[in-house]
């Protein structure tokens, strides 16, 4: 079996962090959202990776290498341009072969891994007879017009599905995470481009289902999310961090910290309280400052006399003199400082796109 991971689009509900950075690489816990996605595979027991990048290969294939720190081969692969999810079936033909091939979207997070969707795949499939030529996950989300939407029988078997309907036939939502058999290629192959103009790996699974293929579903209860968004993304983060062990590598002077927290080798800490969970990445000075639950500050930022909780900070950032900051996602290199007091007036630069909330 062998894995596709999505690691292209164009992320655009993360913007401005995206214009320069690829959304598959924004930082939960201060580690990629792929690489966990990337570890999920190696565990349920793949090898070989095909990674389909677009405009931000440099950078995915900068930060994941041949793969070998996951125990993985990774091949990347590339799309001309965001064409579709099932577009990035068919780049892949001839790397996939005649193999199974677990396809995963490189901006989902699922708690608990793969290995059971994995092991039930593989059991299936080696059987005699009939067997499921896709597998797919669904989980009950409150607003499903943002997914694929599935709409099962009574007998729990998959009989429609459909990409983001303004009226959705059930609230179950496809996962980012598919198993497909060789059969799927057939199917990617008589696609053509949605209403939205991309070939959608949804309707090739209709396409399966129409043919008469078994298509295979579980319904998971566990946790599951696509950190397309920042609301997510810091949810995803907050889920992270309230795992992690306390570790103090750096030095800590005349602070207090409470709980979970980790400070990163070269990092240091003067005059604050740190209120865990919270993770300070390595090189960063913070400095009479307060830093709340749920925080996120990768290496090299820089936390002076401010206040800051429940976000999510990306390197080199610095942030002066601010209190308080909250759910907030500040991108890298970003500089945060007050405007002077008189008159009461906000001083703003900001990228295309970017959102802002004021309190006034
Ligand atoms: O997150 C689950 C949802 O993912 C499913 O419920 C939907 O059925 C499925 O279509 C997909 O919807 P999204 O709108 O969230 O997909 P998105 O465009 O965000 O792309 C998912 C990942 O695939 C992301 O890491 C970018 C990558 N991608 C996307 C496209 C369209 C590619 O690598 N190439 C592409 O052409």
């Amino acid at each position: 079996m062998k894995a596709l991971v999505l690691a292209g689009g164009s992320g655009s509900r993360l913007r401005p962090i995206t214009y320069t950075s690829a959304k598959q690489i924004v930082p939960v816990a201060n580690k990629p959202v792929l690489f966990y996605g990337l570890e999920a595979i190696a565990e349920a027991g793949v090898r070989q990776v095909g990674i389909v990048v677009g405009d931000t290969a440099a950078e995915i294939e900068e930060a994941v290498g041949d793969g070998a720190a996951f125990g993985l081969e990774v091949t990347y692969l590339r799309q001309d341009q965001p064409r579709g999810l099932a577009h990035a079936v068919l780049i892949a033909r001839e790397y996939l072969a005649e193999d199974d091939f677990i396809m995963y979207l490189g901006d989902n997070f699922i708690v608990g891994g793969i290995n059971d969707l994995a092991d039930q795949f593989r059991a299936g499939r080696v059987s005699a007879g009939d067997r499921p030529a896709a597998q797919i996950m669904l989980t009950r989300v409150p607003d499903p017009r943002a997914f694929g939407v599935a709409e099962l029988d009574g007998a729990g078997r998959v009989v429609g599905l459909e990409e983001k309907p303004p009226q959705p036939k059930s609230d179950l939502a496809l996962v980012g995470v598919y198993l497909f058999g060789p059969e799927i290629h057939d199917a990617v192959a008589a696609l053509k481009p949605s209403w939205r103009g991309e070939l959608e790996i949804t309707d090739a699974i209709q396409w399966l289902i129409d043919a008469g293929q078994w298509v295979e579903s579980t319904v998971i209860s566990g946790y599951w999310k696509d950190t397309g968004n920042v609301t997510d993304m810091l949810e995803v983060n907050r889920l992270v961090l309230e795992g992690i062990e306390p570790r103090t590598a750096g030095l800590v002077t005349d602070s207090e910290l409470i709980g979970r927290v980790v400070i990163e080798e070269g990092a240091s800490v003067e005059r604050s309280r740190i209120v865990g969970p919270v993770i300070i990445g390595a090189g960063c000075r913070v400095r009479d400052s307060y830093i709340g639950p749920f925080t996120s500050v990768d290496r090299d930022c820089s936390i002076a006399d401010s206040e800051i909780e429940y976000s999510i900070v990306l390197r080199g950032a610095s942030i002066d003199g601010v209190r308080r900051i909250e759910c907030s996602l500040i991108g890298r290199e970003a500089e945060v400082t007050p405007a002077p007091r008189v008159p009461k007036a906000h001083r703003l630069v900001l990228g295309d796109h970017s959102k802002v909330q004021i309190s006034s």
